[in-house]
C-alpha cells in the first residue's frame, strides 16, 4: 500500500499498519529507512533559514525524516491534526508544561499520575518558575470546578491514572477547562489510542509514553503530544528544539515497527487483564483490586462510557497480608518479572510499599502498600497459575 496519508476512512488496524509507512523512493524497498544523520544540506543561501525552527530538513533535534514518519503513523491512530514525537513520555509532558505555563500561571492536576508529573507540577515548577498547582481528586467534577481560579491555564489529568487506575470524566473535565479559559491536557499512556482517543472526548492535548503499549516490546523510549497543529508546533518550536528532548531516529523506527501490532497485543493485554482482575477478585487474600473493567471499580461506568474497546492491561491489587509477605510472593513469580515500567511483551509487577510520599494523596486502601500489575502476552492460564503458586508458597492463602 503507498497512502501518503492514510485517513480515517480506514479502521483503526490498517491505519496501525500502514499510516506513516510509504515505498522508499530511492531503493523501492516498501519500509522506509531508518536515516541515522544529525545533518540535513542546506539551501544555496542558507542566510534566511530560522536555526530555532522546527523544520523537517536541517538537523535532526529542528525535525528528523524517522520522528516524521512515526508522527504520522500515530497522528493517525488518534485522529488529530498533528503530532510531535519527543525521547520519552517525560519530554513530552515536560514539554506541554513549559510551552503552556508561565511563571503565575495555575494548574490543577490530577491527584494520582506518574510520578514525574508529581515531582515537575508540585515541586519544581512551582519553586524555580512560580507556577501555583493544585493536585484534586479528578474523579470528582465538584473538586475540580471548586479548584478553578481566575490563573487556571491548564488542567491535566491521567485516566486510567498510574498507579491507583483513577478514571476520570474526559468530556466533562474539558467542558470545564474551556468555560474557564483553560487547556486539558490527557495522559493515555494506560489505554494507547486503541483504547480511548481523548481528543475526540475534547481534550485538547493527548499524551502517550510510546515506552509503553505504542511500542510495546520494551526496548525503546519515546513520547509524544497529539493535538490542534497550532498547540503541537508551540511544543514543537519550544520545548523540542530548544529544551533539546528529541527521540532517535533509530528510536522512531522500533516504536513504528511496535506500533504496527498495537490493536493485536492491545486486544490480548484487555481480555486478560480483565481474567486476571475476576481471578485476583476471588481471592480470600486479596484485599482490593483496582481495574476499571470490574463493575465494582468507582470509575467503571465513565470508562466504559470514554474508552471504546477495552480497559487496558494495567491493575493495582492489595494482599492481607504484612509488608515482607508482599516481597515473598514477587520472589516466588516465576512467568511474571518484578520491574518498573508497563504495556511490555511480557507481565510486570512492581510493589508499592507503605512508604510512597504520595500516598496522601490516594484512596485508603492504597496505603498499607499494593502491587501495580501489567499484564502482558503471555497465556493468561500461566500468569494465574503463577500468581496462585506464589501465594501459596509465600503462605498467603
Ligand atoms: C502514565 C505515564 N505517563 C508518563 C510516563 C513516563 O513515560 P517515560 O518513561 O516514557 O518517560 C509513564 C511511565 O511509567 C507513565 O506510566
Amino acid at each position: 500500500m503507498d497512502i501518503k496519508n492514510i485517513d480515517e476512512a480506514f479502521g483503526f488496524a490498517t491505519r496501525s499498519v500502514h499510516a506513516g509507512n510509504e515505498i522508499d523512493k530511492d531503493t523501492g524497498a516498501i519500509r522506509r529507512p531508518i536515516t541515522m544523520a544529525n545533518s540535513y544540506s542546506l539551501p544555496y543561501d542558507p542566510s534566511d533559514l530560522n536555526w530555532s525552527g522546527a523544520g523537517d530538513s536541517l538537523y535532526t533535534r529542528n525535525g528528523g525524516s524517522n520522528q516524521r514518519y512515526l508522527q504520522d503513523k500515530l497522528r493517525s491512530l488518534h485522529e488529530t491534526e498533528d503530532c510531535v514525537t519527543l525521547a520519552s513520555g517525560v519530554a513530552a509532558l515536560a514539554g506541554i508544561f513549559f510551552a503552556f505555563l508561565k511563571s503565575g500561571d495555575h494548574v490543577i492536576v490530577s491527584d494520582s499520575t506518574y510520578v514525574a508529573v508529581y515531582r515537575l507540577l508540585r515541586e519544581l515548577l512551582p519553586a524555580k518558575y512560580n507556577v501555583e498547582s493544585d493536585f484534586v481528586d479528578s474523579a470528582d467534577l465538584e473538586a475540580v470546578k471548586a479548584a478553578v481560579k481566575p490563573n487556571t491555564r491548564l488542567i491535566h489529568i491521567e485516566t486510567p491514572a498510574n498507579p491507583t487506575l483513577k478514571v476520570s470524566d474526559i468530556r466533562s473535565i474539558a467542558d470545564i477547562a474551556h468555560e474557564n479559559g483553560a487547556l486539558l491536557s490527557v495522559d493515555n499512556t494506560f489505554a494507547s489510542p486503541f483504547n480511548q482517543q481523548p481528543g475526540k472526548l475534547g481534550a485538547d492535548i493527548t499524551v502517550e509514553s510510546l515506552t509503553k503499549y505504542i511500542n510495546g516490546h520494551g526496548d525503546a523510549m519515546g513520547g509524544a503530544a497529539l493535538g490542534p497543529k497550532k498547540l503541537i508546533d508551540k511544543i514543537r518550536a519550544e520545548a523540542m528544539v530548544n529544551l533539546g528532548g528529541v527521540i532517535s531516529p533509530f528510536n522512531a523506527w522500533l516504536i513504528m515497527r511496535g506500533a504496527v501490532t498495537l490493536p493485536l497485543r492491545m486486544r490480548q493485554h484487555n481480555d486478560s487483564a480483565m481474567a486476571i482482575a475476576r481471578f485476583l477478585s476471588e481471592r480470600p487474600s486479596v484485599r482490593f483490586v483496582a481495574y476499571p473493567g470490574l463493575e465494582n471499580h468507582r470509575g467503571h461506568s465513565i470508562a466504559k462510557k470514554q474508552t471504546c474497546r477495552g480497559f487496558g492491561g494495567v491493575l493495582a491489587f492489595g494482599l492481607n497480608a504484612g509488608h515482607d509477605d508482599h516481597n515473598r510472593f514477587v520472589s516466588h513469580l516465576r512467568v511474571i518479572t518484578s520491574a518498573v515500567s508497563l504495556g511490555h511483551d511480557e507481565s510486570l509487577i512492581v510493589f508499592l510499599g507503605e512508604n510512597d510520599e504520595r500516598q496522601y494523596l490516594y484512596p485508603k486502601e492504597f496505603h498499607d502498600g499494593f502491587f501495580r500489575l501489567s499484564v502482558g502476552l503471555e497465556d493468561a492460564a500461566d500468569l494465574i497459575n503463577d500468581m496462585n503458586q506464589a501465594l501459596a508458597a509465600a503462605n498467603i492463602l
